[in-house]
């Protein structure tokens, strides 16, 4: 069976711009950030308290926080570190997301850790914040494949995940950052992870669509019990440290879906397509979302 509803983590305004060539103006991120909440999205991840120089299109976090923080969403926030928490703490985050790789090729390039140097340093980040009431998602990436190291074994990977959850992560996030997953590799993944004993509540999945095959995973997901699915409006995005990926699942696409198969999302797909559509012109080229085209060309 399917569930009766879908709760989009929208990463957009993170995943989304933190790829973007050129420098969005935090004014133009904050009134997507609003006009995301606005279209009923309940979950919009809004920037990263990383290292400025290996983000630097986020490094505005301390100024475009405060200007969409009055919101009645969430609003999760990446640290990879205590110095990212510390800074998310200041502005009042009431949740903040660590980023684990499954892959040592993508811990490197992405964190400058092994696998375990990153698990350790978020060890203390997930303490702190679950010792100050905040709650704590965990992603963890390269759950399929990896550019450097090809296909990822399942055991890799429900390795990691239960390190994270061990450690206190309210949640997981799975992500196929290079978009190179198929529904039977979810489903392998999904079924080892919960006969380890994983809560299927607790578990999220994060595709990037770079084969055509986000939509088809998160179906396969969801036939699996999964109500947690990120996506990005407009499909934007991709990831700065891993070269092959694209943008995400479109928030459009997926909510076209579920609403054909009567899933309850709560969002608004015109006012999200009349997001993304904006958003597009702010960027200076076409939405990737094959719903975005389909809708604003009406
Ligand atoms: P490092 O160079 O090893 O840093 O980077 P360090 O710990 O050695 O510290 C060096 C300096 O950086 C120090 O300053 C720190 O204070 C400073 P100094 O003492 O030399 O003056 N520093 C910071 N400054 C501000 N904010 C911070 C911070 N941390 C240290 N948080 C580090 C290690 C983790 C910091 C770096 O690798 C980093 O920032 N990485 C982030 C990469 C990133 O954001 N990637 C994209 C997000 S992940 C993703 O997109 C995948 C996902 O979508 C899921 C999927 O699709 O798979 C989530
Ligand atoms: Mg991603």
């Amino acid at each position: 069976g399917l569930p009766a509803r879908v709760r989009i983590h929208e990463v957009g305004a993170r995943d989304g711009l933190q790829n973007e060539k050129g420098t969005v103006p935090t004014q133009v991120k904050a009134e997507f950030v609003r006009r995301l909440a606005d279209a009923g999205l309940t979950t919009i991840e809004a920037t990263s308290f990383v290292h400025p120089k290996w983000v630097p299109q986020l490094a505005d976090a301390e100024q475009l926080f405060p200007l969409v923080s009055d919101l009645p969403v969430a609003l999760p926030v990446l640290v990879p570190n205590e110095r990212g928490l510390d800074r998310a703490l200041a502005l009042g985050a009431r949740r903040v997301a660590v980023f684990a790789s499954a892959t040592e090729s993508f811990a490197k390039a992405n964190l400058n850790r092994t696998v375990d140097e990153a698990l350790a340093m978020f060890e203390p980040v997930v303490a702190r914040a679950k010792a100050a009431g905040v709650h704590v998602r965990g992603y963890l990436s390269m759950c399929f494949g990896d550019p450097w190291e090809g296909a990822v074994p399942v055991p890799q990977v429900v390795k990691v995940c239960k390190a994270l959850l061990d450690m206190g992560c309210d949640e997981l996030s799975l992500g196929d950052t290079i978009g190179v997953a198929t529904p039977g590799h979810v489903r392998q993944l999904l079924t080892a992870l919960t006969d380890e004993g994983a809560d299927v509540e607790a578990l999220g999945v994060h595709f990037h669509d770079t084969y055509g095959q986000a939509l088809a995973n998160t179906l396969a997901a969801l036939q699996h019990g999964v109500t947690t699915v990120d996506a990005s409006a407009g499909g934007l995005g991709g990831c700065p440290y891993a070269k092959s990926a694209t943008g995400n699942l479109a928030t459009e696409d997926l909510v076209w879906m579920l609403r054909g198969l009567g899933i309850d999302t709560g969002v608004d797909l015109d006012r999200l397509v009349a997001t993304s559509a904006w958003m597009a012109e702010q960027l200076g080229r076409p939405s990737p979302s094959r719903t975005v085209r389909a809708l604003s060309h009406k």
